[in-house]
């Protein structure tokens, strides 16, 4: 590597060891002034890890970070702020009660001469960045009022509010919809053209065809290549990325539905965040055995009080839903587990996990009461130890020996696996899956894709619910279109294409 000031960054032969685990062994990056430039790998290869070490957020145990040719020592984030490197991460940092101008100043407030808050020069400026860039937000709504796609824009107004140059942007658009995806990449070549650099971690083939100048791929912990994006196929990539051939189309027979096993009739819920206003307005949808039923939508349609309604998170004003001919709505989240419907719910660290606890305790949260886990109010390491090592081999849960980590020491993709092997283990009979492949890489959808298609070939109901439109086309026998609260529109996988869907989920009439 030749250190120059061609290059924003060099990241030059690092290596980082959690405890045993290698997270980056001898990893080198160089990153051209002005460009896109992709890192792409596999849950758990190492991608936050190296960006957290030039961001100043870990230390790097071998090797050397280079900014615009000049050797730095990444101590901490300060010292990436002064040059002028921008983080925004993973799962969001922002001040959920605060306003997003609060948000965007807090830590580099705007004081006049006697020490007080210039809120009116502070907002001067964020307008200035937000007509620059195209970045619209409404300044004065409160964080926990907005939509996710809104919240990173507020991530990214941040680090530029600080000055940044160099942006990393950790897996930007796991939670956006499409449009959002869309938006983020033409603000994206804005920052381009105006000279700064965009360092982006996804596993999103697609956008990293659509958005990127160059990609380095890392596997386990190791440098693989560095191409050239337009000279490279997505399939290519994705083998480069798991080193095998990964399939990227979803490989199914046709469904063979059973008898109507799942019902939602006329469901009204009012809305946590718009007082008085219906989230819900009538909605019905029914599911067979042996079938995967899939919400399409933009996300705030009511996807989110829908999967809350039926496993009982929130209570419902009027309307009825039914497994097996049992009513379970207006009762508790315990009664849904028992009436057998698992959830693989959208947000895995809200709702999915408890951070502080091990692998292993996480498996068991929903049978720490049963036996063989547990035996007169006692815990029985040694099976529920047993139970989460088949888990992990099973669906590849990677370190391996993660058994007593703590789960928030895995990567977000890892995380998920956990929950999906969890929730396929209490053998349900409707199987709930929101945004299931949210931060997977691509040999992780595929094996995903895999399972659930096993799950409805096993006799299962599969609900899907996802943002990802080609998730829906590709993987769902029926789609369901969700608008405004309702169902809008219903069709068979083969009588139905993308700007059908795409225009009922806008609020348009076919
Ligand atoms: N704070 C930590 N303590 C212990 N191990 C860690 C820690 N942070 C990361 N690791 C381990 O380092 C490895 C790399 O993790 P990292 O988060 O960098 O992966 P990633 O490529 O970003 O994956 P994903 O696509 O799932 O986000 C993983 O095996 C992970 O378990
Ligand atoms: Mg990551």
């Amino acid at each position: 590597m030749k250190i120059s000031s061609e290059y924003a960054v060099q990241m030059k032969n690092i290596t980082k060891n959690f405890g045993d685990c290698r997270a980056l062994d001898d990893v080198s990056i160089e990153i051209k002034k002005g460009t896109i430039h992709a890192v792409l790998g596999e849950n758990g290869a190492g991608k936050t890890t190296l960006m957290n070490i030039l961001y100043g957020l870990y230390q790097a145990d071998e090797g050397e970070v280079y900014i615009n040719g000049k050797r730095i020592n990444m101590k901490n984030p300060n010292i990436a702020i002064e040059n002028k490197i921008g983080m925004v991460h993973q799962h969001f940092m922002l001040v959920e009660n605060f306003t997003v101008s609060q948000n965007i100043i807090l830590g580099k407030e705007v004081v006049s001469c006697c020490g007080i808050l210039d809120m009116k020069k502070a907002k001067e400026e964020i307008d200035k960045i937000v007509e620059k860039y195209g970045l619209k937000v409404d300044k004065d709504a409160k964080i926990a009022d907005i939509s996710v796609g809104m919240q990173q824009r507020v991530e990214i107004l941040k680090t530029l509010y600080r000055g940044a140059d160099i942006l990393i942007l950790d897996e930007p658009t796991a939670v956006l919809t499409p449009q959002e995806i869309k938006d983020l990449i033409e603000i994206m070549h804005r920052l381009i053209a105006d000279g700064k650099t965009i360092i982006i971690i996804t596993h999103k083939l697609k956008e990293i065809k659509a958005s990127s100048d160059a990609c380095t791929i890392i596997r386990r912990g190791k440098y693989i290549d560095t191409v050239d994006v337009k000279n490279i196929t997505q399939t290519e990539l994705a083998d480069k990325m798991v080193g095998r051939n990964v399939k990227l189309v979803v490989e199914k027979t046709p469904a063979k539905p059973g008898k109507v096993i799942f019902e939602v009739e006329d469901l009204t819920v009012t809305s946590k965040v718009h007082k008085g206003i219906n989230a819900l307005k009538g909605l019905s949808l029914k599911i067979r055995k042996g079938e995967i039923l899939g919400v399409a939508g933009v996300d705030g349609n009511g996807q989110k009080e829908l999967v809350e309604a039926i496993t009982c998170l929130s209570k419902v004003s009027s309307g009825v839903i039914k497994i097996n001919g049992n009513k379970i709505q207006n009762t508790k989240p315990k009664n849904v587990i028992k009436n057998k419907i698992s959830t693989i719910h959208e947000d895995r660290q809200k709702r999915g996990l408890v951070l502080d606890f091990s692998v292993a305790e996480n498996v068991i949260l929903e049978r720490y009461k049963e036996y063989p886990y547990s035996k007169a109010g006692i815990l029985n390491y040694g099976e529920i130890n047993k139970f989460a090592k088949e888990i992990i081999s099973e669906y590849d849960v990677r370190p391996e020996d993660c058994v007593n980590m703590q789960i928030r020491e895995l990567s977000g993709g890892n995380q998920q696996k956990v929950i999906i092997g969890r929730e396929i283990a209490n053998d349900p009979d409707l199987l709930i899956a929101v945004q299931p492949t949210r931060g997977l890489d691509v040999g992780a959808i595929e094996y995903v894709h895999k399972i659930l298609v096993e799950q409805r070939d096993k006799g299962k109901a599969v609900l899907l619910i996802s943002l990802e439109l080609d998730e829906i086309l590709s993987l769902a026998d029926r789609i369901a279109v969700i608008y405004d609260g309702k169902i809008v529109g219903e069709f068979l996988q083969e009588e139905v294409n993308e700007n059908t869907v795409g225009l009922l989920m806008a609020g348009g009439k076919i």
